[in-house]
């Protein structure tokens, strides 16, 4: 009856089950993987959105294939504001950045064709891959004390049925931005093979230090055809509303026939609702409020953790320069699925195994730096004495 592409696995995982347990048993869990910025504590005023979201205009419905006029303007506001112009009419919304892969997928891959992904990334591109019947080719990153793209494994991943490169700006969970040398690199390879270039930005602006040698926006890039794609999930902290974006650049002949195609795809769908896109005027104007309290929690906690750490003979946190998760690495190499189903069961605290991230080592585990100030100070005590245990 069902598709292959739908043949999962849909049993818990071994950790998901675990947690589910504990919790049943009414064991606490201090959870390190908190991502969710909703639920996060972050104690933000939002009145703002309440008032955007009321508003009796709502009730009327103007169907908008690549988003209302106002929404599409609100996003090139975004960019200019960042020294990019890119017009409204070059951005197409979406109801999440996800939906903007699939989307982009759909335009410029056939069945079977392949996407070049970086590794480690998120594990959502799995899914998103499976479900648009396409492939995806990882592409090594590389740690020597900061990580890199390795050019050399990139160019011998590309196979004869490539058709998009993915970069994540900074990547998810590296929080590794790309370098200026990068760019040049990746625009080579991509002007040379034909390939389009997908930019995943949603923590471009979540660097934790202002400068440095990074790219700090692949919008605009104007000899590639370029999706830049970002999302009130993290720009706003705003998962719920639903609402994201491609932004389209490159050679003009190829971004027309990019949008006229996109068009149609937004036409099937219709996906993001009427008030949240009249609101987003309103909703990005908010944002330095939200983004100001979330970097400084993550600040915070990367403070923590490094005077945590500095002690620990154990734990070694990886070099990162932005976004929302730290990776760390145990000095001596353990199945990091096996010690974090233990440092769950034992110490009731909750990390990613690194597997998760396709991190080609063992003994990776993944972080989130958003859980509030004292889960995060407790969960990492824990973590740091269970790891100095063995
Ligand atoms: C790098 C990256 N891109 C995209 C997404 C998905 O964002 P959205 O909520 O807009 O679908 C995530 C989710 O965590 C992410 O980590």
């Amino acid at each position: 009856v069902f598709s292959s592409r739908t043949d999962w696995d849909l049993g818990p995982t071994r950790l998901a089950a675990c947690v589910a347990a504990r919790r049943a048993a009414g064991l606490p869990v201090l959870d390190l993987t908190e991502t969710n910025p909703t639920t996060c504590r972050l104690d933000v005023d939002r009145t703002e959105v309440f008032r955007a979201l009321s508003e009796p205009a709502n009730l009327r419905y103007d169907p908008a294939p690549m988003g209302l006029p106002e929404a599409r303007a609100a996003v090139a506001g975004y960019y200019a504001a960042k020294g990019v112009a890119i017009g409204p009419d070059r951005i197409c919304l979406s109801a999440s950045t996800s939906e903007a892969y699939a989307f982009l997928f759909r335009l410029l891959a056939d069945v079977g064709d392949e996407i070049l992904i970086p590794r480690p990334s998120y594990p959502l591109l799995d899914f998103l891959a499976e479900l648009n019947d396409v492939a995806l080719t990882p592409y090594p990153l590389v740690y020597d004390g900061r990580w890199r793209i390795d050019m050399g494994g990139l160019r011998t991943a590309i196979g004869a049925r490539a058709r998009a490169l993915v970069v994540i700006n900074p990547n998810n969970p590296t929080g590794s931005f790309v370098r200026p040398g990068e760019r040049e690199a990746l625009g080579d390879l991509c002007r040379a093979l034909g390939l389009a270039l997908i930019a995943d930005e949603v923590f471009a602006d979540y660097a934790f230090e202002p400068g440095g040698d990074r790219v700090p926006t692949l919008a605009g890039t104007g000899d590639v055809l370029t999706f830049c794609l970002s999302g009130l999930s993290k720009v706003a902290g705003l998962p719920q509303m639903k609402l994201a974006w491609m932004a389209a650049s490159g050679p003009e002949d190829l971004v027309r026939e990019a949008l006229a195609r996109l068009e149609v795809i937004g036409d099937t769908y219709l996906s993001v609702g009427t008030p949240v896109q009249r609101a987003l005027p309103a909703l990005l104007a908010d944002r330095t409020k939200v983004q100001e309290r979330i970097l400084a929690r993550l600040r915070a906690n990367r403070l923590e953790l490094c005077a945590q750490i500095a002690s620990s003979g154990h734990v070694v946190a990886l070099e990162a320069e932005g976004g929302w998760s730290v990776v760390l690495r145990l000095r001596s190499a353990q199945d990091d699925e096996a010690w974090a189903l233990r440092l769950l069961d034992r110490d009731g605290v909750l990390v990613h195994p690194g597997h998760l991230f396709d991190f080609a080592e063992p003994g990776h585990f993944v972080i989130s730096l958003l859980p509030s100030e004292e889960i995060f100070r407790e969960g990492i005590g824990r973590l740091l004495a269970r790891a100095a245990d063995g």
